[in-house]
């Protein structure tokens, strides 16, 4: 049985050309490896770079949709927080799960799912503090009520938050940020936080294509679902993607954490 938000039929795993265990042969993954390589040598990490432009922009006194202190459209940055919520929950979220944002920035969308855990229940990763700082400035009080955990990520801190085995990981308007030689790099930072019973929820919707009035994703399901641990499937929706193991998936305890409506 596949994970179904209720709202959304996921696409079948066939349809995303998944019916078999997804083929990556060893020649491709050193091929991919080696081209990751030369392009993040010669053009450094896709992280870096955005975390310069987005602070740029902000000391030009631009505001952004996520980051900051203030962002261009308050009303809906919190409306699309709240919407990102309703999908959690809808997926199977309790306040007692253990949370983990990764790419959290400044908390806009860690807002209200800080709001809805218990205490000591979310943890949020970035790349940089300097993003979560302003997030920190804004939101002091309930963090300290909740006890929220932030870091950055690193060795050590993914596999100290592994070890207490979140139940829900998710990354909201991170992946369409990541090139394609820093998905192998996102996706196995993401993979070493997961257990048997986590799921993993990816936003993803079409962005704008700079110049034309085009929508479209940067990653597809395939391109996620290499990077993948043996067993864990990729799911796509319209949001995005919903990874879970393959017994998780099939399993009468996914009935338990109310993922089938
Ligand atoms: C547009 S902001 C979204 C912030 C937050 N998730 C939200 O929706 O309110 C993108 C965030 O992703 C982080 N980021 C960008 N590339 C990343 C990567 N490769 N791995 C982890 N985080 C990344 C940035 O530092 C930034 O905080």
């Amino acid at each position: 049985m596949l994970l179904d938000t209720g709202s959304e039929a996921p696409l079948r795993p066939a349809e995303l050309g998944l019916s078999q265990e997804p083929i990556y042969p060893i020649w491709s993954r050193i091929g991919d490896a080696t081209r990751d390589f030369f392009l993040t040598f010669f053009r450094g990490r896709g992280e870096d770079g955005y975390e310069i432009r987005s602070l740029r922009r902000m000391a030009r006194g631009e505001r952004l949709d996520t980051l900051g202190l203030q962002v261009r459209d308050e009303g809906a940055t919190r409306r699309k927080s709240e919407h990102w919520l309703a999908r959690l929950t809808a997926l199977g979220l309790r306040p007692d799960h253990l949370c983990v944002e990764y790419g959290c920035g400044s908390l806009w969308c860690a807002e209200p799912i800080i709001r809805y855990l218990n205490r000591d229940r979310f943890v949020g990763l970035d790349v940089t503090e300097r993003f979560y700082t302003l997030g920190r400035q804004r939101l002091r009080p309930l963090l300290d009520e909740k006890q929220v955990r932030l870091e950055v990520i690193s060795p050590t801190s993914l596999s100290s938050i592994a070890a207490l085995a979140p139940d829900f990981i998710f990354s909201h308007r991170v992946l369409h940020h990541v090139p394609r030689r820093g998905l192998r790099g996102y996706m196995q930072n993401l993979c070493s936080l997961l257990n048997a019973r986590s799921v993993l929820v990816i936003e993803h919707m079409p962005r704008p294509v700079r110049g034309s009035a085009v929508r479209r994703r940067r990653h597809n399901a395939a391109d996620l679902q290499r990077h993948l641990p043996q067993n864990w499937i990729c799911q796509e929706y319209s949001f995005g993607f919903v990874i879970a193991h393959r017994d998780r998936l099939d399993s009468d305890a996914m009935l338990e954490y109310g993922m089938m409506q």
